[in-house]
């Protein structure tokens, strides 16, 4: 059923399958610490007992914000000014762009104390600096649907952007995965079946908006489904060739590496096929980011001249 070879096969798409993934998680977790901050602070610094947004800790939380969101804005000029590439990685910058574009925010929360104009609902205090903060929320919050558009249309989160044609190349190379399977020609027929049917759909990028969400639930109805279907022919193979309990657990690990292989087969089949209208959502998020940057910037310069003006 396996030999060495397959198996060392399986564990180098396991490796390549699992880096990105452990970044995603790191991004997960550190979007739950700022939650959890973010919902903490609301009952500490909301009362305004600790300070208010004018006082000394207001005003210095204000200015670290402000500065933080004026830092990750050189993520963009590193990318266009030839001058600026003897400073650092673009990867790296990109990647601090987008932590301080999650910090910048949440300092300017607790420097307004929580306390923001809010038509009908707590119409008291500055408009300017809540549609400052109005825009930041926007931009921030966009910018996290930027990150997910980026992923699939680069290699990985700082990888350089990807042609449809090398996903397409790298899936071919995954024809191993296929032939991994040839103990099971179900299974396999299944997968080639669904890189079929989903490279037709998305032949000459007209990958209507109905088919792309259909593609995504069929990757993961699919990956459910395979899977069970493979731990119920595993365990009958093992029944009608009675493993004994070593064999039966260094199955189980086989088990998980043959799972790891059928989702990451099915998901680049998805990606293959989904990439020219996430290239396509991509520039849509361009248009819509780079106005609100405008207005965010615009407005906070606003509020800054304002509290210091009046
Ligand atoms: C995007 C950046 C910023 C946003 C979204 C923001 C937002 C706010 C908000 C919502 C308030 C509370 C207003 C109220 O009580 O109704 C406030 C107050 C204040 N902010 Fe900012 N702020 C930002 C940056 C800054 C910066 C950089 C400074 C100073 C350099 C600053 C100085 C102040 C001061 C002095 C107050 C108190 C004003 C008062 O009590 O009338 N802010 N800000
Ligand atoms: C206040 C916060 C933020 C501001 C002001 C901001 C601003 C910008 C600007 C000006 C660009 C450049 C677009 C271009 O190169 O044409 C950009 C790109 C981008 N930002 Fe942000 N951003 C913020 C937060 C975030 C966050 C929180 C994330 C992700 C979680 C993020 C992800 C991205 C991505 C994926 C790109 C595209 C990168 C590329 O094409 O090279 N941004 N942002």
């Amino acid at each position: 059923m396996n030999s060495q070879v397959q198996t060392e096969v399986v564990k180098d798409q396991r490796k390549v399958a699992a880096k990105p993934k452990s970044k995603d998680h790191m991004w997960g977790i550190f979007i739950l610490v700022v939650a959890i901050v973010t919902i903490i602070g609301y009952f500490i610094v909301s009362p305004q007992k600790l300070y208010k947004p004018g006082d000394d800790i207001g005003y210095n939380l204000g200015l670290a914000g402000g500065l933080m969101m004026l830092a990750l804005l050189l993520y963009p000029l590193r990318k266009r000014v030839k001058f600026l590439d003897k400073f650092g990685l673009l990867p790296t910058w990109f990647k601090w762009h987008m932590v301080l574009g999650i910090l910048g925010p949440l300092t300017i929360i607790f420097h307004s104390t929580y306390h923001v104009y809010i038509p009908y609902f707590h119409p008291i205090g500055s408009v300017n600096a809540a549609v400052a903060m109005y825009c930041m929320f926007l931009v921030s919050g966009s910018g996290t649907f930027g990150r997910f558009f980026y992923t699939k249309i680069h290699h990985g989160l700082y990888g350089r952007q990807a042609t449809v044609n090398e996903l397409k190349a790298e899936l071919e190379q995954s024809g191993d995965v296929k032939s991994t399977f040839s103990f099971a020609p179900e299974i396999e027929k299944k997968m080639d079946w669904f890189r079929v049917q989903a490279e037709e759909n998305a032949q000459a990028g007209k990958l209507g908006l109905a088919k792309f969400i259909a593609i995504g639930i069929q990757t993961e109805m699919l990956s459910r489904s395979l899977v069970k279907e493979l731990h119920g022919i595993m365990r009958a193979q093992a029944r009608e060739k009675n493993f004994t309990p070593a064999q039966m657990k260094s199955m189980e690990g086989m088990f998980i590496e043959y799972r790891g292989l059928i989702k990451s087969y099915l998901s680049a089949v998805r990606d293959a096929s989904q990439f020219h209208t996430y290239e396509r959502l991509f520039s849509y998020w361009h248009i819509f980011h780079i106005p609100l940057v405008y207005m965010m910037v615009f407005s906070a310069f606003y509020h800054v001249y304002a509290v210091h003006a009046y």
